[in-house]
């Protein structure tokens, strides 16, 4: 192997349980080699999030052919391909297509007057107080947020698989506050972070937390996903730690959604294996689920039930010294693989506040594959 990259894992504190993260240096992401390529790839499925300092003079185009690069047969099409226009998804009033790269989108928060062909438009960092049931009171607002919304970048109905990989860049980066993420879910759980992190949560981590019951229970099922997920779930409201939404019979009435197929329904495993450390990550994106088939061909239909049963799953994974919450600086650019770990939006930013980052991912060609017959699977 001739590539000067290098990669050095994350180091983090005493009693943390983040297992994941890695730093990689001497890259040059506008000319990567192949060999450069077969170490990034590596990294990413080794780390599961890689961050490359100093990079904010990286193009878009630089930055989608990394991305297309976990998957070259997965095409070009946007991880969520036009799904996001529809008027009533919740991810649309979040993101800004760079014209010239259309893959490649623009997120953040404040007024911007010209950034790559796009002219004087409004960004705005995801809120929890649009999509939570209850919200930190307004005079605790600047000291105080919450994990928005935990979550995997996938399409989730329809024929596009979750991407592999997604890439982010921050190009602008609004100085140095911090503030207090709060579960306020009752176990007084709370985090100190910076301002407008992104958190992760390693899949893996929380596989590993289950017991072997709750593995093999996982290890057997799949989840059924709501057909047009984000419209679905846009006038449903979370739960305060961001992990799934509450069951008040809120959802968009599926008769009342676009039209869709029971053909195009996404019913995925619970666990993905890793396709280089062959380990299992228990991938639900909690929000999105909406019914659970078990190994023994039993289908759990009743919406509240499947949301205790996956929050009751996920929620030791998001436990604060699991979470990995970037301190981001301007010119990050960070990969994460997106079958692996969970993400969140974090933060209150005050209106003045300008952020702008550069987000890619694209859908994959292939939808990730589930345990190995369990005789060949390690507890
Ligand atoms: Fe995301």
């Amino acid at each position: 192997m001739t590539s000067k990259i290098i990669v050095e894992p994350l180091h983090f504190p005493e009693g943390s349980g983040i297992d994941f993260g890695a730093v990689a240096s001497n890259a040059d992401i506008e000319n990567l080699t192949d060999d450069d390529l077969a170490v990034i790839r590596n990294a990413l499925f080794t780390h599961q999030v890689v961050v490359f300092k100093n990079q904010g003079h990286v193009s878009p185009k630089a930055q989608f052919k990394l991305t297309q690069h976990f998957d070259p047969a997965g095409g070009s099409s946007y991880g969520h391909g036009k799904t996001i226009d529809a008027k009533r998804s919740i991810l649309h009033p979040d993101l800004k297509t760079i014209p010239h790269q259309p893959q490649v989108q623009v997120i953040g928060n404040g007024r911007v007057a010209s950034y790559e062909g796009l002219t004087d438009f409004q960004l705005r960092h995801p809120h929890h107080k649009t999509f939570h049931a209850t919200t930190i009171p307004e005079h605790e607002d600047l000291d105080f947020t919450r994990f928005y919304r935990w979550h995997i970048d996938a399409a989730l109905y329809g024929p596009l698989a979750p991407s592999v990989v997604t890439t982010l860049l921050a190009v602008k980066v609004p100085g140095g506050r911090r503030q207090t993420c709060r579960y306020d879910d009752g176990t007084g759980d709370e985090l100190d972070v910076p301002l407008g992190t992104t958190a992760f949560v390693s899949g893996y981590a929380m596989y590993d937390a289950l017991s072997d019951e709750d593995k093999a229970f996982v290890r057997g099922a799949k989840m059924e996903y709501a057909p047009h997920p984000y419209v679905w779930m846009s006038s449903a409201k979370s739960r305060s730690d961001g992990l799934g939404l509450l069951s008040q019979g809120l959802e968009v009435p599926i008769d009342e959604l676009p039209p869709h197929s029971p053909e195009e329904t996404q019913i995925l495993p619970l666990c993905w294996r890793n396709p280089v450390t062959g380990r299992l990550a228990l991938q639900i994106h909690p929000s999105a689920v909406r019914k659970l088939h078990l190994a023994d061909g039993t289908v759990i239909g009743d919406l509240a039930e499947v949301r205790e049963i996956v929050h009751r799953l996920q929620r030791p994974g998001i436990a604060p010294k699991y979470v990995y919450a970037h301190d981001w600086q301007q010119g990050d650019l960070v990969l994460f693989h997106n079958r692996g770990v969970l993400h969140s939006v974090v933060g209150a930013f005050a209106e003045d506040e300008v952020r702008l980052f550069r987000q890619c991912n694209i859908a994959a060609s292939q939808f990730p594959e589930g345990p190995l017959p369990t005789a060949s699977v390690a507890a």
